[in-house]
């Protein structure tokens, strides 16, 4: 039976869950690409399948509890998940004081909630097997708070943390934790559309590359479990850090 990857928080081809699906099919996993919207799910696929790799696209939102345990579910029954990317998490910038309370709760629902249950379900299938990668993305907010990130950041530091409890108790039992902070924002779709001015001033070196990104997530898949690293950071060389 074919190993499989799940990647929940996939979105635009030109984006950081589509190029970490598109790499571990690479690494010769069936990819389990997830997220809200089938269209996108099914346009990652074509181009996995396409260049003769494995995918399978599962409508899920991290946010739904059983539709996060359902995709988990799933995925094991095409494969053992033997990688697992709990990639979700949009950007929530907002004014502290007319902040509402249900947005700072959604921050926190899609960034950890998400992540947790996301882990939850996917460490109880591969301790079964005492082998896996569990891998979570964060962001400049998961280190350190700026004007207007207090939401974004209680979730992504939240996250962090999470990731660095799950490391201490389940490495042990053979279940590789990673937590990979992009410092940053992503040479991708999201910027591009977003921000087209300042994608086109910061250009290739301003923003951070996708396949480097996706590369470093499958450094950690590789790696030993006699060498094993809990978090790598990622920022490029004109970052002022
Ligand atoms: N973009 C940046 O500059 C940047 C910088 C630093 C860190 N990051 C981190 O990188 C990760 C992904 O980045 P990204 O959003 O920029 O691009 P992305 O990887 O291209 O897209 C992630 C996709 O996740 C899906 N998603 C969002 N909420 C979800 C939910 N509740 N359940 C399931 N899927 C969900 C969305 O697609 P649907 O709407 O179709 O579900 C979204 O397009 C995030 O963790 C983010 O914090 C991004």
């Amino acid at each position: 039976m074919t190993k499989t990857a799940v990647i929940l928080g996939v979105g635009p081809a030109e984006g950081l869950g589509a190029y970490l699906a598109v790499k571990a099919a690479e690494e010769g996993l069936h990819v389990i690409v997830s997220g809200r919207t089938q269209t996108s799910l099914d346009a990652v696929v074509e181009i996995i399948s396409s260049s003769g790799g494995q995918a399978t696209g599962i409508v899920a939102d991290a946010t739904d509890l059983s539709s996060a345990n359902t995709l988990i579910k799933k995925a094991e029954a095409i494969g053992p998940i033997d990688l697992a990317i709990y990639n979700a998490g949009n950007n929530f910038p907002g004014n502290f004081l007319t902040m509402e309370a249900e947005y700072f709760e959604n921050a926190w629902r899609v960034c950890t909630l998400g992540g947790f249950v996301f882990a939850q379900a996917t460490l109880k299938a591969m301790l079964e097997r005492a082998a896996g990668t569990l891998i979570f993305t964060g962001a400049s907010a998961s280190m350190r708070g700026k004007p207007n990130f207090a939401a974004f950041t209680a979730a992504k530091a939240g996250l962090r943390a999470m990731a660095q409890s799950l490391a201490r108790e389940f490495q042990p039992q053979g279940i590789h934790l990673g937590h990979i902070v992009i410092d940053g924002g992503i040479m991708g779709e999201k910027v591009v559309t977003a921000y087209p001015k300042f994608a086109e001033i910061a250009g290739e070196d301003g923003l951070i590359g996708l396949t480097g990104i996706a590369e470093a997530y499958m450094y950690l898949y590789r790696q030993p479990r006699n060498a094993w690293t809990l978090e790598l950071d990622l920022r490029t060389h004109k970052e002022n850090f």
